[in-house]
């Protein structure tokens, strides 16, 4: 049986940087409380007119992806594309990808699991690799966030959190045993669907009620935060172990944590439960805030670029959040 490695990564964000002082202009916040509550400084949102959507900030990443992996378009076998905030309804923004990037008319798998994302992408992309079915997926996880959130002080505890970016790796066919993706792990829990979410509009409540009711803000994203947080830091917690457990591992032999990037005090309590120093957690949420089905890979990435992972490295990737969702990654490098 074949494994699978990651072979090439590329990430993007829009350029236009707004810092905690900035939302404190347009509701009643300030940079204080969000840097206290979530360590972040500033994030990234797209400026209205820049052309670009989840899907087109996708595109991009997936490009240097692909370059880096020495690799050219028509290598790749298959997209999995990873949001929550897509340019449609439907179709699916991996469509979208092949078109962007002139493609060959390869399969495109949109993933809907949120602040997960990206792990279930990888895990679906590694199964196709190992039963040799393809042997370069292109894996993508894009958010454009920023439009959809309620910029008042109405909506200010979820709005200070979230940020735009891309990220993408391609994930390949891996001949060297022991390197590569080691193993994944997915869970879910539905009955606290409604505990992040956006539930409109929806099949249920269509665009025309939605209108009828002026009060009704359901098309703006609700977070129960204190609960969310609370199943964070023993979710993060068991996909690690799981991980280790699985592939007869200890928190001794993690060389780099990719935490998803949700709130660093979530990520600083991991780190302190897997006595990790801090050259072995990669946070950079204080520059993009939350972005999402896009936090790992961008995290991954900027990591790789500045050198803090190495050939033969054990990296542990770990994500929770809405569905709620959460899983884990174990990789050798
Ligand atoms: O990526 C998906 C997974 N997401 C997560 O894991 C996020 C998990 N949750 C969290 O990170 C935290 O719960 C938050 C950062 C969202 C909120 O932090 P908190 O410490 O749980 O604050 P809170 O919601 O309990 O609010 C505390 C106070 C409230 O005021 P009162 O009622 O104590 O007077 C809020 O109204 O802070 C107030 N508040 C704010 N103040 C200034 C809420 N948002 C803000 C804000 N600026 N942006």
């Amino acid at each position: 049986m074949y494994s699978s490695k990651i072979t090439g990564m590329g990430f993007y964000v829009p350029d236009n940087v707004v810092t905690n002082d900035d939302l404190s202009k347009m509701m009643d916040t300030n940079d204080e409380w969000i840097q206290e509550r979530t360590g972040i400084k500033e994030r990234r949102w797209i400026k209205e007119g820049s052309g670009d959507t989840a899907a087109v900030m996708g595109a991009k990443a997936a490009k240097i992806a692909i370059e880096r992996a020495g690799l050219i378009k028509d290598d790749i076998d298959f997209i999995v594309f990873a949001s929550l905030s897509p340019d449609y309804y439907f179709p699916g923004g991996g469509v979208q990808i092949q078109d962007l990037l002139e493609m060959p008319t390869v399969g495109a798998l949109d993933v809907r699991n949120q602040c997960t994302g990206f792990v279930y992408s990888m895990s679906v992309a590694d199964q196709f690799i190992k039963t040799g079915m393809y042997k370069n997926v292109l894996v993508i996880g894009a958010e454009f966030h920023s439009k959809g959130l309620d910029k008042t002080t109405r909506g200010r505890t979820v709005a200070v959190l979230f940020g735009d970016g891309a990220g993408a790796v391609v994930l390949s066919r891996n001949e060297e045993a022991g390197k590569g993706v080691l193993s994944t792990h997915l869970h879910s829990q539905g009955k606290f669907a409604k505990e992040l979410s956006v539930l409109t509009p929806s099949i249920q409540k269509w665009v025309p009620a939605l209108m009828e009711d002026p009060d009704d803000l359901s098309y703006y994203p609700y977070m129960n935060g204190q609960l969310v947080f609370k199943h964070a830091v023993v979710r993060f917690s068991e996909a690690i172990e799981e991980g280790l457990t699985a592939n007869n591992l200890t928190k001794e032999d993690i060389d780099m944590f990719i935490p998803h990037q949700a709130n660093l005090r979530i990520s600083q309590f991991v780190q302190r439960r897997f006595k990790l120093s801090d050259d072995q957690v990669y946070n950079n949420i204080m520059y993009y805030g939350n972005t999402t089905a896009a936090s790992i890979p961008i995290a991954l990435c900027e990591a790789w670029e500045k050198g803090k992972i190495k050939e033969g490295d054990l990296v542990v990737i770990a994500a929770f959040g809405s569905g709620f969702t959460w899983g884990s990654i174990v990789m050798r490098w």
